[in-house]
């Protein structure tokens, strides 16, 4: 099967989230949502994906398929978990009620339906889409609760002594909300509480992510429309520091959100915790383009979640960082295999890599792909951080189609959908310093 260095992208045809990922007897498995017929959204299968050590993935090919009732029109976002060496996956399941009748992959409208569906393998590979799946939760009947169509993506785990589920969903298409769930034996699940913001974040919350780490608590969301400048892609997703209370579920959201990454693309987040210990992400970068090859759709490099104060952090993760181990002058480059170029910026300087402008104007760090993402204008093409505080240090990972901008070690992240860069480095002051790293030569 097809193998992947570094960015995991769709094998082929189309991908979207990351699902299911999870560090389970000695894999990374990362699944996604993936049609397998063309180069487009459809009827959502789960693709499967593995890696020993985040660097290097190989596809495994379909996990999960619609077969059931349930989920006869897709296997939509969700979430892995390791219960006594099983891994359970649960998702969204996903009926039409009404086909559209030009596309028998979309339906009309919007009128579906959605329930929560738990399946388990003994060994992460095999799941048994003919009979192994249950529904958890049933579609919602009660409009005072939740949405019965946009109610979706559960992510789930073990707390103290029961284990949660947090779904996505929306009060009356006006705002998002979350709903939190508690099981003491995984098949059956009661509801505990709800969390929203208000109309000022989005009309649906998708693919949330709860989680502890040592600086705190932390909520990843994906609200839809939560931009309201036309000219941007207007879902994009956020991070919060929350508090939490597992007895009683009660999640405290404060009004003040931060990007998890300032470029524009990225969306649906999801993390786990990985060989060492560390709560590492996963996250969908949306392309405009089907490719020259013929596939759309990619995920970030894997990045280390940390909170310090309320402030949350997105660095790269040691592997990735560890796989650009050689250093090399800027005249070897050569297109396509991807490198680490690492440099400062003073005040009014700028860094092109290969047609993307990366510069520091003020204490901003302002990325600008215009050459370099044909066929758009205007706001998709630039983007900038918040005041920087720790430095202006960068370490850019740059890839055929996806260059990312980390801004010392993951104070914030600019990450940007590229087509068709150049092997050229030109920097605005000429002893500018920018060491540039490859990987080691992988045996032919
Ligand atoms: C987010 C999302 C999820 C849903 C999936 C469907 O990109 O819309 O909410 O489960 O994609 O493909």
């Amino acid at each position: 099967m097809k193998q992947q260095k570094l960015h995991l992208k769709a094998p082929d045809n189309w991908v979207n989230d990351p699902n299911g990922f999870i560090y389970y007897k000695g894999y990374y498995h990362l699944f996604y949502q993936y049609f397998p017929y063309g180069p487009r959204w459809g009827t959502m299968h789960w693709g499967h994906a593995v890696s020993r050590d985040l660097v290097n993935w190989e596809h495994k090919g379909l996990a999960l398929y619609p077969s059931r009732r349930e989920d006869q029109n897709g296997c939509f976002s969700g979430s892995a978990i390791e219960v006594d060496g099983r891994m359970y996956l649960a998702y969204t399941g996903v009926r039409y009620e009404v086909v559209n009748p030009e596309d028998p992959h979309t339906c009309l409208n919007e009128q579906f339906e959605s329930a929560q569906l738990m399946i388990s393998s003994e060994d992460g590979f095999d799941f048994d889409n003919e009979n192994g799946k249950e529904v958890i939760i049933p579609p919602i009947m009660d409009a005072e609760l939740g949405g019965r169509t946009h109610t979706r993506d559960p992510k789930i785990w073990r707390g103290k002594d029961a284990w949660y589920l947090v779904l996505g969903s929306t009060v009356n298409e006006q705002y998002g909300e979350l709903l939190f769930y508690r099981s003491e034996d995984l098949h059956t699940w009661t509801y505990m509480d709800k969390a929203w913001k208000g109309p000022d974040y989005g009309w649906m919350w998708e693919c949330p992510d709860y989680f502890e780490t040592e600086g705190g608590k932390v909520l990843l969301v994906s609200p839809m429309k939560l931009l309201k400048n036309d000219e941007k892609e207007k879902n994009q997703s956020i991070c919060f520091p929350v508090e939490f209370d597992e007895e009683t579920c009660r999640m405290e959201i404060p009004d003040e959100y931060t990007f998890i990454d300032y470029g524009l693309d990225l969306y649906a987040p999801q993390t786990t915790v990985d060989a060492e210990g560390r709560r590492v992400m996963e996250a969908w970068l949306r392309m405009p383009e089907v490719t020259e090859e013929g596939w759309i759709g990619m995920f970030c490099s894997p990045r280390v979640v940390e909170r310090r104060g309320s402030h949350i952090y997105f660095r790269m993760h040691p592997n990735i960082r560890g796989a650009y181990s050689k250093e090399i002058s800027r005249g070897q480059l050569s297109s396509g295999d991807g490198y680490m170029a690492v440099f400062d910026l003073e005040d009014g300087e700028s860094v092109d890599i290969g047609g993307y402008v990366i510069s520091r104007k003020g204490d901003h760090i302002c990325t600008d792909r215009s050459r370099v993402y044909p066929g758009f204008e205007g706001a998709h093409l630039l983007s900038e951080t918040p005041e920087l505080k720790e430095g202006f240090h960068l370490e850019v990972l740059v890839d055929k189609n996806l260059i990312e901008v980390y801004a010392n070690d993951g104070e914030y992240v600019v990450s940007s959908v590229v087509y068709g860069i150049t092997d050229e480095i030109a920097c605005s002051h000429e002893g500018r310093e920018v060491r540039i790293y490859t990987t080691e030569e992988t045996e032919k």
